[in-house]
């Protein structure tokens, strides 16, 4: 398939003069600055931030391009996985005219997004095994549609698509193929990044918020031909990444090895979780995970969320949300965190005082 990236971008983002920073103009690291109206005398904190940070990440970005083994030139970096979805819409869909395909249940804010971007949705549901439905997928696009989103391992349902059903749409979907593997650290998949080479459609997304345990500094990923990840630099927010988050993660990449002693840790627990949930009569079905999370069929589940959440113990209801009645989703915490989680829901569905029997599933299906 060719693939021709110049009648997918919006004509008026093809034609922008991006803004230039300070820090663009002169790039040197010695100098008496004067170029940004910064504050010379420092900052109130301890640490000084009086600086703007550098606008393209470069140093970062040579550290996670050895990690993830691509051309620094190939990656995008933005404030959260979240920035750079947004930034997709505004580059490539022109709204009330153009369309993205998403295939639910999967993450919300590739919805939220095209609803602030005003662009159409196509929905494409996934089979009852949560698994691509591909010919559907093409049936359902038209020449207006520029971004279909793939979400693998998949948030909510947490297992993995089949890599055949990626690489059948990476050949035959005409728009950009978004690849969402937010969770991939947690599955034993290769990542789509090993078939950038191949496919210029293809756009992959990782994060530093879940297996990296830096949720809070706001570090998503893109990982794309330098075409696509150039159009990004050009409409992202000038400093969008701030020098503390540069900083930590640049430090956080040297310790590598304490990531994947975590990812371990998690993967035993979710083992854990899994068995001791197998156990409990109530629990009707457990959804095979490739991620930190688990999808839990439990009858009521509407009651069981809120019981547990007067226990103290959150978890995220699912029961709304296409494919996933009667679902809560479950992330896998710490051995005491899952423990209270496991006394938490032997407490509210086996309560003698409960006389809701029909929490009490005969028929369990349980797959691991
Ligand atoms: C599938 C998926 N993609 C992206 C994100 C957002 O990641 P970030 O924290 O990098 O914005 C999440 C967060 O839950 C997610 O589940």
């Amino acid at each position: 398939m060719s693939f021709d990236l110049n009648s997918l971008l919006r004509p008026h983002i093809a034609k922008l003069q991006p803004y230039t920073s300070a820090r663009d103009e002169y790039t040197g690291k010695d100098g008496v600055f004067l170029d940004a109206n910064e504050n010379p005398f420092g900052s109130i904190t301890a640490q000084d931030f009086n600086r703007y940070p550098d606008p393209y990440q470069s140093d970062l970005k040579e550290e996670i391009a050895k990690i993830k083994h691509v051309r620094p030139t190939q990656i995008f970096l933005g404030n959260g996985s979240d920035e750079a979805i947004d930034l997709l819409f505004r580059a490539f869909c022109n709204p009330g005219k153009d369309n993205v395909i998403l295939l639910p249940p999967t993450y919300g804010m590739y919805e939220v997004s095209a609803g602030i971007n005003d662009v159409e949705i196509r929905k494409v549901a996934l089979t009852d095994d949560f698994q691509l439905q591909p010919e559907k997928i093409l049936a359902a696009a038209d020449e207006h549609s520029k971004i279909l989103f793939i979400c693998s391992p998949n948030n909510p349902s947490a297992n993995k698509a089949k890599r055949e059903d990626i690489l059948f749409l990476l050949k035959n979907f005409k728009g950009l193929v978004v690849v969402d593997e937010a969770y991939i650290d947690f599955s034993d998949e290769p990542s789509f990044t090993t078939e950038l080479v191949n496919y210029p459609n293809l756009l992959v997304m990782q994060t530093f918020s879940k297996a990296w345990g830096l949720a809070s500094l706001r570090l998503g990923m893109a990982f794309s031909s330098e075409e696509i990840i150039q159009i990004l630099n050009r409409i992202k927010p000038p400093y969008n990444i701030s020098g503390l988050t540069q900083e930590t993660v640049l430090a956080a990449i040297q310790n590598k090895e304490k990531v994947d002693q975590m990812i371990k840790e998690i993967l035993a627990e979710r083992d854990f979780l899994q068995k001791e949930m197998v156990k409990l009569p109530f629990v009707q079905k457990i959804h095979p995970s490739h991620a930190n999370f688990l999808l839990v069929k439990i009858p009521k589940a509407n009651q069981v969320y809120d019981d547990l959440i007067a226990e103290k113990v959150i978890v995220r209801n699912r029961a709304k949300v296409l494919l996933c009645e009667d679902c809560l989703r479950i992330t896998v915490g710490t051995r005491a965190e899952n423990e209270a989680l496991l006394s938490a829901l032997r407490k509210v569905c086996e309560s003698p005082l409960s006389t809701d029997h029909s929490r009490q599933h005969p028929n369990k299906q349980v797959e691991i």
